[in-house]
């Protein structure tokens, strides 16, 4: 916080509550995170994308009459529209996949006959089929992206079942399943991130719920969010080998470089998240490749210096970020989806706020210290310097 004009700044919204809500828990101090009260570790193990979903949206755990409904509206939403196709095929090689994502998750509302019905009615619809298009948009743009045609959905199949075959044009491994259940749930909400009070401010304008999806994507792009997923495997792969993991992070700092994966607003210890990837991480080492094992080196390697470094003294730690790079490659996904596939999963997040947010709703319009001139007198054109 600064003193500017009598005002107090809180820069970057630092320690400023924006809401009342009952979605989820972040403890800062004592690394736990909680979705509607249950810790994120027994949903990992336990749960799955269309349950998390569900718990989200609803505020319960489904019973088996309404996971099968959740999993029915989801599987019958997959399909894309052929425009949305064309829009993904279009920017391909193009542009970056995220900026595909943000264009093709716009588009949808096109498609969607009740993009004005404002009711909860609606939106709870509207939530479920975005949470649903959304994946099928990321695997579309990676199967594109890699020369290969729009594969149509398997109703049949689960939710991260599906993405990886409509991602690969094949059913995936036990292995690559089970990763995308954990990354689809360990992603799929934190309270006020940037993304989600991105995605909050759009729709607190009562811009329909499209245009508040489509700002949650745009805010989650950056290095310093959701980005930093892809930014710290790119850092792993320039590193190269695990021997130069010390003096290349070593050096970043003094160079006064932050290294992508570490530090949170919120956690001030270890990101629980993390913890769980990295377990994950390290109990799937004996059969990993050489490159996962080469990752896994550096990632582990760069973590005990960071922590020793910076950890107690600074409070900056591993985020999700950190290890999700190594286990997206253990599945077979390219670097360019990381960021896309966190957005896929967080679509949830953000629509269970939207849809808590606008029970009350309340415009966002925060003020700024002005600290320019005043009164200056007009010259006309011909008279300035
Ligand atoms: N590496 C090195 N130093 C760091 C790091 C890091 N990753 N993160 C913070 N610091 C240092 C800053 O340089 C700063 O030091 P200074 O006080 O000497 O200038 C101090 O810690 C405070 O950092 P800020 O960026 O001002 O703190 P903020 O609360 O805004 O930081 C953030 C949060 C943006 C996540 C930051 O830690 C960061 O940039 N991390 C790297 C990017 C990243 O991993 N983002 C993903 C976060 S998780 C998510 O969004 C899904």
């Amino acid at each position: 916080m600064t003193e500017a004009a009598g005002q107090r700044v809180s820069s970057g919204l630092e320690g400023v509550y924006i809401a009342e809500s009952t979605i989820c828990k972040v403890d800062g101090q004592q690394g736990r995170l909680y979705y509607r009260g249950y810790p994120i570790d027994a949903l990992s193990k336990n749960s799955d994308f269309e349950e998390v979903a569900y718990l989200l949206l609803y505020g319960k755990l489904p019973n088996r009459q309404e996971l099968d409904g959740i999993r029915k509206q989801m599987a019958e939403a997959r399909d894309l529209p052929r425009g949305v196709i064309s829009i993904i095929t279009e920017m391909s090689g193009k542009a970056d996949p995220m900026d595909i994502l943000r264009t093709a998750a716009s588009s949808l509302s096109a498609y969607d006959p009740e993009v004005s019905d404002q009711s909860p009615e609606a939106n709870l619809r509207k939530s479920i089929r975005i949470i649903s298009r959304v994946s099928s948009i990321v695997a579309t743009i990676g199967r594109i992206n890699e020369g290969g045609s729009y594969v149509a959905p398997d109703k049949s199949m689960g939710h991260e079942e599906n993405f990886l075959y409509m991602l690969n044009g094949k059913k995936p491994t036990e292995r690559q399943l089970e990763i995308m259940k954990d990354m689809f749930i360990i992603h799929a909400e934190h309270s006020s991130n940037a993304s989600t009070f991105g995605t909050m401010v759009a729709g607190s304008t009562l811009a329909d719920i499209y245009s508040a999806i489509t700002a949650g994507i745009s805010v989650l792009k950056g290095p310093l969010h959701g980005g930093a997923d892809e930014a710290a495997l790119r850092m792993m792969k320039e590193i190269g080998s695990p021997n130069n993991t010390e003096s290349y992070i070593e050096g970043a700092l003094a160079g006064k470089k932050k290294i992508m994966g570490f530090g949170h607003r919120v956690y001030k210890t270890y990101d629980p998240r993390a913890r769980i990837i990295k377990e994950y991480l390290v109990n799937l080492q004996p059969d990993a490749s050489d490159e996962v094992k080469r990752y896994t080196e550096i990632a582990l390697r760069a973590e005990k210096l960071m922590v020793d470094k910076l950890g107690q003294s600074h409070g900056i730690w591993p985020n999700v970020d950190f290890f999700a790079g190594p286990v997206y490659v253990a599945a077979g996904i390219p670097v360019e989806l990381f960021t896309p596939i966190f957005a896929a999963s967080r679509s949830a997040g953000w629509c269970a706020h939207m849809l808590e947010y606008w029970k009350n709703n309340k415009l966002f319009r925060p003020l700024e210290v002005y600290s320019g001139d005043i009164d200056l007198e007009y010259v006309p054109i011909e008279n300035r310097k």
